[in-house]
């Protein structure tokens, strides 16, 4: 596990994009790909990179269930605007949330992302140390599966959507298993408040009550934080 602690999220986004370059340099084909706030300098370094996509495979961690692609708060609407417009991939997967029978469409995802083995993972993490949307208490070998949003992830992400009521409640969200099969993990985190799920991460027992804990398990992964974000290791 390597922890690498940069002075804000713009130099974190720039490390992070510099292990992606090597990585492609040395072969990788498929990223996985993540959405919120956290990955946006990432995103920016590739957009503004002359680095070409257009022989890879993205394939995104999750989406919420209801939203359409053309709703500006999807995570299909976020990766085209953040990325896909500018920087386009051979193809590009994000879970299907409008699927009509959503366990249907989890399973297919599941087909896809053994059809194409991650290289690298990038993950963000939420402030209860859940990634993806993989919330406390979701086993570890799981696979993409519909999950019913805690209220703390609600209330996080409510600042994007006009009303908390506006807010799905449930997403489509590949699962810790799936994570875990990527050989390479990137977990960015930034702020004052990712602190106390990064010491948890890091630092505590690997617990199914803070998801991101397993990735001590792993062999390659890296941690990119910012000062604020580390400051409690
Ligand atoms: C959402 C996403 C996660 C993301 C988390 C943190 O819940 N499903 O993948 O890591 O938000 O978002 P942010 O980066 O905006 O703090």
């Amino acid at each position: 596990m390597k922890v690498e602690i940069y002075k804000d999220k713009n130099e974190g986004g720039q490390a992070a994009f510099n292990i992606i370059k090597d990585g492609i340099e040395n072969g990788a084909k498929v990223l996985g790909l993540a959405t919120g706030s956290t990955p946006v300098t990432l995103y920016n370094a590739m957009t503004s990179s002359d680095l070409d996509f257009s022989n890879l495979t993205s394939v995104n961690l999750d989406e919420y269930v209801g939203l359409p692609a053309t709703n500006d708060q999807s995570y299909h609407y976020f990766m085209q605007e953040h990325l896909f417009n500018k920087k386009p991939f051979k193809k590009s997967y994000v879970p299907d949330g409008e699927a009509a029978d959503i366990e249907a469409a989890a399973k297919d995802y599941d087909r896809i992302i053994d059809e194409n083995p991650i290289d690298i993972q990038i993950l963000g993490i939420g402030r209860n140390g859940h990634i993806g949307f993989n919330e406390p208490g979701s086993p570890f070998d799981g696979p993409t599966h519909k999950v019913s949003l805690t209220q703390s992830t609600i209330d996080a992400n409510a600042r994007f959507f006009e009303n908390e009521s506006d807010v799905p409640r449930y997403a489509i969200s590949m699962g810790i298993g799936s994570i875990m099969k990527s050989k390479n993990i990137l977990l960015i985190a930034y702020g004052e408040d990712k602190a106390d799920a990064i010491k948890a991460t890091i630092e505590g027992p690997v617990t199914t009550d803070v998801p991101a804990s397993i990735l001590q398990k792993h062999n390659n992964v890296t941690f990119i934080l910012d000062e604020a974000a580390a400051s409690k290791l």
